[in-house]
């Protein structure tokens, strides 16, 4: 942690920094004179709202929410981009963000990302249905893992500096009840809570799944009331009850590998010992991603309007995150509010920090906002990120398609594990 004399020294800085304005072609920005070059991480840039909040007449705006990046100083990517200097504070001063395992022709590393503190693994699961997702209305998807050990090995070995490291990916062995892996969370009394999408007619569930071979799964729920859900995406369990979140979109239908829906967008509770499942909240375009603050008593949930898959994109649609208080009773949803809208791709999966700051893998990298939902910086990947994890205090494992990057950090996790 830094301590709370070094921020107030950076505060300062950036203030007096604020006066600064960004020429176009950018300019060299000068340092702001009181951060102390061992506070700024060395993968960390500045970029205050004052250098681009008036571009003027000649200025070069962005055209697309997708192909175009805000990223004024011209960085190459995997970096951190400050534009509040609390975001110093989640960094710390030695923050390094790299590569841990790669592979350019296949997306390993989509979603559903878990970490097992027994073991010190993260479990994950490749596109479903998407690009270089290897999966269809024909093929399931993976779910892989790797060892946080063997990173840090790899990481020791490789000696200074942030260069990227190639760790081994293992594929899990599952049962074929699982099908289109989308979301995951957990470990819950030790098992993987899976969020299966399904695949033609087979049908979308939440499932525990045995962390260790054989991977035996218990299917906890695969249909309401008789009807098949949509195609399940994401979850969480909330603290303090410890029941299941879970959010149900369209994705599998617009990605091909789903029938017509026939449920309308929304999010669900589901009691894992009861098995009784209620709907919390609707009104989305395409509800996404989902988490609790620390308390228990905000949800927060993206709506990923303006992807629509085989439709295309359409920017004029929700890439939000939407805030609302949960009943204490019925554990409803509600007094719903933005909490954030993205400038660029969705906001797809998220996580909080043990300062319910919000992490969010969106389409340039993982944007990090405080609780008041003031954008703080991001960890700018140069690609789409669509869901993150914790793995224990101070690192952050991200995941980005083709690539699972570590952000080694200040920040410290929030509890997902349960009971
Ligand atoms: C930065 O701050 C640390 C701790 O306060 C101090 O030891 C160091 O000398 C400072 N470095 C520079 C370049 O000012
Ligand atoms: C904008 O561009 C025009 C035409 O090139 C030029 O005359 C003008 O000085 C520019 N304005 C600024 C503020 O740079
Ligand atoms: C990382 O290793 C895997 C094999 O374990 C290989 O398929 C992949 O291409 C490697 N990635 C890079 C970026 O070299
Ligand atoms: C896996 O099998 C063991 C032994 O039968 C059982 O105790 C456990 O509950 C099973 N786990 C799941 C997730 O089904
Ligand atoms: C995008 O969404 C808006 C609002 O619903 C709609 O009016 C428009 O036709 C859409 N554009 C495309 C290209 O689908």
């Amino acid at each position: 942690m830094v301590a709370a004399s070094s921020i107030a020294v950076i505060t300062v800085g950036f203030a007096s920094w604020a006066y600064a304005t960004l020429q176009s072609p950018p300019a060299p920005q000068p340092q702001p004179r009181a951060v102390n070059a061992t506070i700024l991480p060395p993968q960390a840039v500045l970029v205050n709202s004052r250098s681009f909040a008036a571009l003027g007449n000649n200025g070069t705006f962005r055209q697309s929410a997708l192909t175009e990046f805000f990223n004024p100083t011209n960085t190459s990517p995997p970096f951190f981009q400050v534009f509040d200097p609390a975001f110093l504070r989640i960094l710390g001063p030695s923050a390094t963000v790299r590569a841990v395992a790669a592979n350019p022709t296949f997306a390993f590393a989509h979603e559903a990302p878990i970490w097992l503190p027994s073991t010190d693994e993260v479990t994950f699961a490749s596109n479903d249905g998407g690009a270089l997702g290897m999966s269809d209305i024909d093929h399931n998807n993976q779910v892989s893992k790797i060892s946080l050990k063997e990173v840090a090995a790899a990481i020791k070995a490789a000696g200074h500096g942030t260069a990227a490291v190639n760790v081994s990916v293992t594929k899990l062995d599952l049962p074929d009840t699982i099908q289109m892996t989308n979301g995951g969370t957990g470990p819950f009394n030790g098992d993987l809570i899976l969020i299966n999408s399904g695949r033609g007619p087979l049908p979308p569930s939440v499932a525990l799944v045995n962390p260790s071979p054989p991977h035996n799964t218990t299917v906890l729920l695969d249909n309401f009331f008789g009807r098949q859900f949509n195609s399940l995406n994401d979850a969480k369990i909330r603290p303090g009850t410890n029941k299941i979140f879970f959010t149900d979109v369209t994705y599998g239908f617009l990605n091909h590998f789903r029938p017509l829906p026939l449920m309308p967008n929304q999010v669900y509770r589901l009691d894992p010992e009861t098995r009784a499942v209620r709907v919390v909240a609707d009104g989305f375009d395409r509800c996404n991603g989902i988490a609790f603050s620390r308390d228990g008593k905000t949800a927060f949930v993206s709506d990923t309007g303006l992807n629509e898959g085989f439709l295309g994109n359409n920017q004029t649609q929700p890439a939000t995150i939407y805030a609302y208080d949960v009943d204490p009773k019925t554990e409803a949803f509600k007094n719903r509010r933005v909490f954030a809208y993205v400038d660029t791709g969705i906001a797809d999966g998220m996580q909080l920090d043990a300062d319910d700051n919000l992490y969010a893998g969106c389409g340039d990298g993982v944007h990090v906002w405080g609780p008041d939902g003031t954008l703080l910086g991001k960890i700018f990947l140069g690609t789409t990120s669509a869901n993150l994890v914790f793995a224990g205090n101070q690192r952050l494992v991200i995941m980005a398609e083709t690539t699972i990057y570590l952000a080694q950090i200040a920040a410290k996790a929030n509890k997902l594990s349960f009971p």
